[in-house]
Order: C-alpha cells, then sequence, then structure tokens
C-alpha cells in the first residue's frame, strides 16, 4: 500500500485529480471506477476545472459506478447517478452511453448484479478503481460480515451507514435500506485502486485498514492485499495510523 499524506481535503483532492487525471492522459480510452460519497466531491472539481483548461479529454473513457441504491428512480437527488451527472459528468465530455452504474430500478436484485457485473467485464475490467472509505470501513456498500462478497450483490445497509447517509435525505425514514455494490471481489479484480480519506472521525476505522489483520469485519482491509493501492488521506484521517 502506497499511502500519500496530503495537508488538508483540498491537497487530497488535488493529488487524487492528478492520479485519476493522469490515468486519462496515458490510457485516454480507460475504464475509471467511481465512487460518490462527499470525499471524492473536491477530486472532481479539480477534473472539471483541468477539462474547462483543455488538459483532459474523457470522450472515449468509460465509468463504472461503484453502488447504488435500489429503488430510487435515476432523478431522484439522493440517487448517485444525480451525483454523478451534478457532481462531474455534466461538466466534462463523458458520453452518457459510456458512464454505467448498477441498475437501481430492477426490482431483481439477482438480475440487477448479474447485468451489471458482465458489463464491467464486457468492458475489459476497471483500470483504476476509486474509493471512499465508510465509517464503519464499508467501500462500496460492502457492509461489515463474516465473508468477503465476491461478486455485485444487493445488501440491506448497516444501522450506522442508513445514520451517516441521513444527512443528504430529507428524512431518515427516506434512506433506502438496501443497496447494490459492487463486490470486494469486483473492486479487487481493478487492476489500480485509490483509496481516499479525509476527517477525524475515519481516523480509527483508517488504523484498521492499514494496520488491522485483514478480515470481513473491516471490509476495507481486504485492500492489504492487492497488489496496486494508493491511499489519498489527510493529516486529520491519518492522525492513528
Ligand atoms: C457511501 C458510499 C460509499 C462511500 C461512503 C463514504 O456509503 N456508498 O461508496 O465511500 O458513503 O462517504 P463519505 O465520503 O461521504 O464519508
Amino acid at each position: 500500500m502506497k499511502i500519500y499524506r496530503a495537508k488538508n481535503y483540498d491537497k487530497l483532492s488535488e493529488k487524487a485529480a492528478s492520479i485519476l487525471g493522469a490515468e486519462v492522459i496515458s490510457n485516454p480510452e480507460c475504464v475509471l471506477g467511481l465512487a460518490t460519497g462527499s470525499t471524492p466531491v473536491g477530486a472532481y472539481g479539480y477534473l472539471k476545472k483541468w477539462y474547462r483548461m483543455g488538459l483532459l479529454d474523457f470522450s472515449r473513457v468509460k465509468s463504472m459506478n461503484l453502488d447504488d441504491y435500489k429503488g430510487l428512480e435515476p432523478d431522484n437527488e439522493q440517487g448517485y447517478y444525480y451525483f454523478m451527472r451534478k457532481n462531474l459528468f455534466c461538466d466534462i465530455n463523458i458520453k452518457p452511453e459510456n458512464t454505467h452504474i448498477p441498475d437501481s430500478m430492477e426490482p431483481d436484485s439477482e438480475k440487477a448484479c448479474s447485468d451489471y457485473e458482465r458489463i464491467i467485464e464486457e468492458s475489459g475490467g476497471v483500470d483504476l478503481q476509486l474509493l471512499g472509505l465508510g465509517h464503519n470501513g464499508h467501500i462500496g456498500f460492502n457492509e461489515p460480515g463474516e465473508i468477503f462478497e465476491k461478486k455485485c450483490h444487493c445488501v440491506t445497509l448497516a444501522a450506522s451507514t442508513v445514520e451517516a447517509n441521513k444527512r443528504f435525505f430529507e428524512r431518515a425514514e427516506d434512506v433506502p435500506s438496501q443497496a447494490y455494490t459492487m463486490g470486494i471481489g469486483t473492486i479487487m479484480r481493478a487492476r489500480k485502486i485509490l483509496l481516499l480519506v479525509s476527517g477525524k472521525e475515519k481516523s480509527g476505522i483508517l488504523n484498521q485498514v492499514i494496520n488491522g489483520p485483514v478480515t470481513p469485519k473491516v471490509p476495507a482491509s481486504v485492500l492489504q492485499l492487492h497488489p496496486n493501492v494508493t491511499i489519498i488521506a489527510d493529516e486529520d484521517a491519518l492522525s492513528e495510523a
């Protein structure tokens, strides 16, 4: 694991965007695995800025998002497709048909997940997967459990995840209880992984991810076994590691 200590959130975002941007420049047809949550928003801001400056071209890039809530309409403001459009896709030249996310409106979980796994495989696989870190160590929506899930699957969200994500919804009861997510295996098959972690409240869990045992009770700890992982974290997040 390469660990990059950023002075603050802005520096973290700039460094993350520089790694994503370098991937796009060196491989204009790359497949980027993208993440939602508040952490990557700053990096997306830099990508948009560098696109406007003419430095980046996304016309042949494909994207695969990690996860989405089950049952939210694509234009629901809390859905992850809406999030991606608002925070990145609307302001760069990525083609809508090249952007992929689990089908939140497909009620048949097995179909939604096997379709998504196939789309990822047929794309040739993810070149660079961007990840945030949940407060309980989740990546995508892979919640702590007894095993590492190999493939895309439907999860029932942990109470702490519903609690953490309710800030985005009008009422706590509006947070969907289930989501479709890439599996740990799906994530681990990415050629490169970039994990972003910001803030003091993630310092304890980040320490477990880096220094603790590899265990499905801390899903992100599996990244210790990946041959090409970069963690970019700010000083607050690294304060216990
Ligand atoms: C959600 C997403 C994760 C994300 C996590 C952390 O649960 N499914 O992919 O990493 O939130 O979000 P934040 O960056 O807002 O702390």
